[in-house]
């Protein structure tokens, strides 16, 4: 429920007696004092990377149901607050500025792209709110300040992970690769420049270096190039819907080469726009669904029960990302900003969904990687690659 929704409700009930009203909505009230624990969610719902936003939400919302059935925050329920930021950057800073302001709460989780978290991050940052990013990978997230968090690894080792098995996986064994990246993303820049370092240093050869804009429909001039430059591997480091359109095109061009990428690709949707075309295709990514751990099963099993379909990686992120803050917020002495960072901080070898998570001093996570094959619109286990010791 958006808070429109809640303020509907809560006038609707006013007719009704205003205790019973302030007893079932909390409507414009801050946390304290309030009957719920208020944390805030922005996130894309809608737009080209909906699945993003809609399956972290779905993560966090089981995670707030259990937390309430287990009792709650020092008594109290938690309440979620999801505004849409629609994928762009001016929403998503709009949305944690009325998250904070005008709806008073604790904590933020969000966002999953890397750039809409860094325009999230700086208000969160200045108003000692903690935020919570289940899946930012670019490192400067959390670089803007002492108040910001991620439950993931970051993109310098996402992009050796990618070059290590472009040069050595057996389907692979790139010696010579190609690079087309979303020029405007600071996910897809970074990604990409983490990748050509760790490929050149492992012995590889960069072919050629081509750019796209989200959104973009044509991409012939850049898949010409890079067909005409020989590569044996070519990397996509974008997000879901971009890249499908990519390999469909990549295809009809000729390229029959391995398509590589990143956990942006992580969406049933990319099976659905890219169909055959995705084939002999991989990716780097936190989670698999065929991870026989029963920490996972037992994850797929209660979100399938609640949402009818099967977790990505963003649900499970987004549902580790909530239970970690909620954990940290049950050891902090009271909820303000200071105390939930302090305990965010120190959080140690939590048993997540996407493996076991410790905050570092960068307030990072180190955590393996997972490469995922995609087989006729599915995405199948490849292997687990480790941080480097
Ligand atoms: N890591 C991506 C980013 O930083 C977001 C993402 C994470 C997308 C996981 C899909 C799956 O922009």
């Amino acid at each position: 429920m958006n808070p429109q929704d809640r303020c509907t409700s809560h006038r609707w009930l006013a007719g009704c007696g205003l205790l019973f009203a302030l007893v079932l909505t909390g409507c414009g009230s801050k946390s304290d004092g309030s009957k719920n624990v208020l944390v805030g969610h922005y996130a894309s719902m809608t737009g080209s990377e909906a699945t993003f936003g809609r399956s972290t939400d779905n993560g966090i919302r089981l995670a707030v149901e259990e937390e309430n059935a287990a009792g709650g925050i020092h008594g109290k329920p938690i309440e979620v607050i999801t505004y849409d930021d629609k994928g762009e950057a001016r929403e998503a800073g709009s949305a944690v500025t009325r998250l904070i302001s005008r709806d008073g709460v604790v904590a933020v989780l969000g966002e999953v792209a890397s750039g809409l978290s860094l325009a999230g991050a700086p208000i969160c940052q200045e108003s000692g709110v903690p935020m919570v990013t289940p899946s930012s990978t670019n490192p400067k997230v959390t670089k803007t300040g002492d108040k910001i968090f991620r439950v993931c690894f970051i993109d310098p080792f996402q992009g050796w992970v990618g070059a290590k098995f472009a040069r050595e996986n057996e389907k692979v064994q790139a010696q010579k690769a190609a690079i087309l990246h979303d020029q405007a993303s600071p996910y897809s820049v970074g990604l990409q420049e983490e990748f050509e370092k760790a490929f050149t240093g492992l012995g590889g050869t960069i072919t050629a270096k081509e750019t796209y804009t989200a959104g973009d429909q044509d991409f012939s001039a850049q898949l010409t190039t890079i067909r005409s430059s020989e590569p044996d591997v070519v990397y996509i480091p974008g997000y879901y819907t971009d890249v499908g359109n990519i390999a469909l095109q990549a295809r009809k061009l000729g390229i029959q080469l391995p398509l590589l990428g990143g956990d942006g690709w992580d969406s049933a949707k990319l099976g659905q726009i890219g169909g055959k075309a995705i084939n002999n295709s991989f990716y780097s990514n936190h989670y698999s669904h065929q991870d026989p751990n029963p920490r996972v099963q037992d994850f797929i099993k209660k979100y399938r029960e609640k949402f009818g379909e099967t977790p990505d990686g963003l649900a499970a992120l987004g549902y580790d990302a909530a239970r970690i803050l909620f954990d940290a917020m049950r050891r902090a002495k009271s909820l303000g900003g200071d105390e939930i960072a302090a305990e965010l901080a120190a959080t140690k070898d939590f048993d997540g969904v996407t493996g076991l998570i410790s905050i570092d001093a960068d307030r990072n996570a180190v955590k393996p990687a997972v490469m995922l094959e995609m087989k006729d619109g599915e995405s199948s286990y490849v292997s687990t690659i480790e941080p480097p010791q």
